[in-house]
């Protein structure tokens, strides 16, 4: 057992939407990569004199990414346009490009240490449908991800098809390799799947307690489209809920162009919404209904969606989620961004007992972002740290740790 580290610094402690708790002097106790306590540094006067490291900045739990496409890293934000075109002129033709081995592992290394760099030190991410480049991703992994191949069996270029799963079976042996805390079922959307196939899925996450990551009603032409494919269904979320795909571990994208009855599905099955805004906006797809999302009380945590988001920077996200609504005039908080970004995650993950805040025994999984001035509010301030251009965002954390050891983040980014 490695004797307890205490570092002195600034710490910010998210507890929910409405609430977090801030130390300007503050203490975190850690051991052997868990917290053991956190608190006002006086807390730890009594504490016997073991190792003491002082910072000059603040700490943050590590951030939390939901809904992150990694084989899309490097064509990021590059282009604007309506979805379906979007996917079909860029996203599609480079996914291809993931048919090669060592394509796939460099772009996977260099996604885990920009992330890493940016301060996410737990996500879940969609893979291109290439079977060996999940398993070069699952390989490459730095801090904590789940990993899901997009099941394309349909409304796709071949390429793409003919390298996805395209029964349940195949499926549930890669659920079984991984391990369902590394893997999530990902049929793509609603418009590469047949019914039968999601049946499928559906039926296995059920059996396997899985989690299962989907786009759902993300752009008006697409919504469109799904009406002409699944005239039996009686709308977007219906398609998905006939297929069993909707439980508390279905974690559903952008969710904007819905009706109350679909809200009221999404809220009754407990499935929770990864709401994008950054990429929401540069797809120029719409804004999600905060305020009926709240009135329903459906559960949600924030996503970068890169690429159709420009960055793989939370801190980005959160700055585009308090500007998006609040210039719809709808109240958001920054406390509810950074427990949005952090602990909802987690918790939407089902990793809250060991991520998304400093409560004892969770790990030591953090960021260091710059101090405080001694007179500054928290929220004034931490709404300060949220200015500026996606770069600055995704360089603004001093550096990560994972598991109580400093990762070089300065060093870590890729070119
Ligand atoms: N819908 C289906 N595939 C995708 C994707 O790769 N990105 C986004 N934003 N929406 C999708
Ligand atoms: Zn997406």
């Amino acid at each position: 057992m490695n004797p307890p580290l205490l570092i002195r610094a600034s710490v910010l402690n998210p507890v929910d939407a409405d609430h977090w708790v801030f130390h300007r002097d503050g203490g975190l106790l850690i051991q052997n990569g868990r917290v053991l306590r956190v608190g006002a540094i006086s807390e730890f006067q009594d504490h016997p004199a073991s190792a003491l490291l002082e910072l000059d900045s603040l700490l943050i739990p590590g951030l939390v990414d939901v809904h992150i496409h990694w084989v899309q890293h490097h064509v990021r934000g590059r282009f604007r346009s309506d979805l379906m075109a979007w996917l079909r002129e860029h996203i599609w033709p480079e996914e291809q490009n993931f048919d090669n081995t060592l394509f796939a592992r460099r772009l996977a290394r260099a996604f885990f240490q920009d992330t890493l760099r940016a301060g996410t030190t737990l996500g879940m991410a969609y893979s291109s449908p290439h079977t060996e480049a999940l398993r070069v991703a699952a390989d490459e992994v730095v801090g904590d991800w789940v990993l899901g191949n997009s099941i394309m069996e349909k409304a796709a270029p071949e390429p793409l098809c003919d390298a996805s799963p395209d029964n349940a079976d195949q499926v549930a042996g890669l659920l079984k390799t991984l391990g369902r805390e590394r893997y999530a079922i990902t049929p793509r959307f609603a418009l590469n799947c047949s019914a039968e196939l999601m049946r499928g899925l559906g039926d296995l996450a059920r059996q396997e307690k899985a989690l299962v990551q989907t786009h759902l009603s993300e752009s008006l032409n697409e919504v469109r489209e799904i009406r002409e494919a699944f005239p039996e269904a009686r709308d977007y979320t219906d398609v998905y809920d006939r297929a069993g795909l909707l439980g508390p571990r279905s974690v559903l994208g952008h969710c904007i162009h819905l009706s109350p009855r679909e809200h009221r599905t999404l809220a009754q099955r407990g499935a929770w919404i990864a709401h994008c805004p950054s990429s929401n906006e540069a797809l120029d797809s719409g804004r999600m209904d905060l305020q009926a999302v709240r009135r329903h009380g459906i559960r949600y945590a924030l996503a970068s969606d890169v690429g159709a988001g420009p960055s793989h920077s939370m801190l980005h996200v959160m700055q585009r989620y308090l500007a998006q609504h609040r210039n719809a005039g709808v109240q958001v908080s920054t406390r509810e961004a950074l427990y949005r970004a952090t602990l909802a995650g987690a918790e939407c993950l089902g990793r809250n007992d060991r991520a998304g805040n400093f409560a004892p025994g969770k790990h030591a999984d953090f960021v260091e972002l710059p101090r405080p001035g001694d007179d500054a509010e928290p929220e004034h301030w931490f709404e300060n740290l949220l200015t500026g251009e996606a770069r600055d965002l995704e360089r603004r954390p001093l550096r990560t740790w994972i598991q109580g050891n400093p990762v070089d983040a300065a060093t870590a980014e890729s070119a």
